[in-house]
């Protein structure tokens, strides 16, 4: 993986290339593209989090004492964008069961390509967790920047977004707005093209996942 500016973090990993390939390819049906998005989930989630904290405890082995590292409590928190985002939150908890689950139901216009909120239900102690918001797509970065705010606005200050697919100009416009957050994508595409779609990209990441 490696950094591009300060906040941005491309994860380049064989394993998780190979599937994306697979996934950009029109003929993988949604069965095995849901598989495949939650397996790079699970990629992701390694890295995005990376800087989670924890805390020493005192444990027994069978053999000896020893201090111990254990995640500090309470839980991250995972929140997902619906629909897409549900693909990559079965990785991450996958990888970490524990995680508090939020929502937040956003649907991209199709004219004016603006997000429009329809559900919101988050986790209590936002303030105290770590958040990882995920959605495999990050295009115009409309819903991205528009869940980041939601987030914030519930107390969040230690988040990450976490997307599969990125646009440079989503890339510009999130950071533009929020900075502070980490951003973690396994690739930066070409362009939009005029309707706002990834370009190569893997089409519409929901109709894909869902077969609709
Ligand atoms: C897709 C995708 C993102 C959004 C990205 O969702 O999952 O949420 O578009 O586009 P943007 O960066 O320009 O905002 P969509 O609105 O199609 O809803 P869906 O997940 O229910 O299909
Ligand atoms: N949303 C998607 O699902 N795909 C794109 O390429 C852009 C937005």
């Amino acid at each position: 993986m490696h950094k591009i500016g300060k906040n941005v973090t491309l994860v380049n990993h064989p394993l998780l290339q190979h599937k994306l390939s697979l996934m950009r390819d029109k003929k993988t049906r949604s069965v095995i593209f849901r598989a495949l998005m939650k397996e790079a989930g699970m990629i992701l989630g390694v890295e995005a989090t990376k800087g989670l904290k924890s805390f020493e405890k005192n444990i027994a082995t069978p053999l000896e004492a020893m201090s111990a590292s254990f995640l500090k409590q309470p839980e991250p928190a995972v929140v997902s964008i619906l629909r897409a985002g549900n693909g990559l939150l079965e990785g991450l908890l996958q990888i970490m069961p524990h995680a508090a689950v939020g929502f937040l139901g956003m649907s991209r216009d199709h004219d004016t390509l603006k997000p429009i909120d329809y559900y919101q239900n988050l986790p209590a102690d936002m303030s105290d967790r770590s958040v990882i918001i995920v959605d495999p797509m990050l295009a115009t970065a409309g819903s991205g920047i528009e869940a980041t705010r939601l987030v914030k606005l519930a107390g969040a200050t230690s988040i990450t977004f976490v997307c599969l697919l990125a646009a440079p100009e989503g890339i510009k416009a999130f950071n533009a707005v929020h900075s502070d957050v980490n951003l973690v994508t396994g690739s930066i595409d070409r362009e939009l093209n005029e309707k706002g779609y990834i370009l190569p990209g893997l089409g519409d990441a929901g109709d894909r996942i869902y077969g609709t």
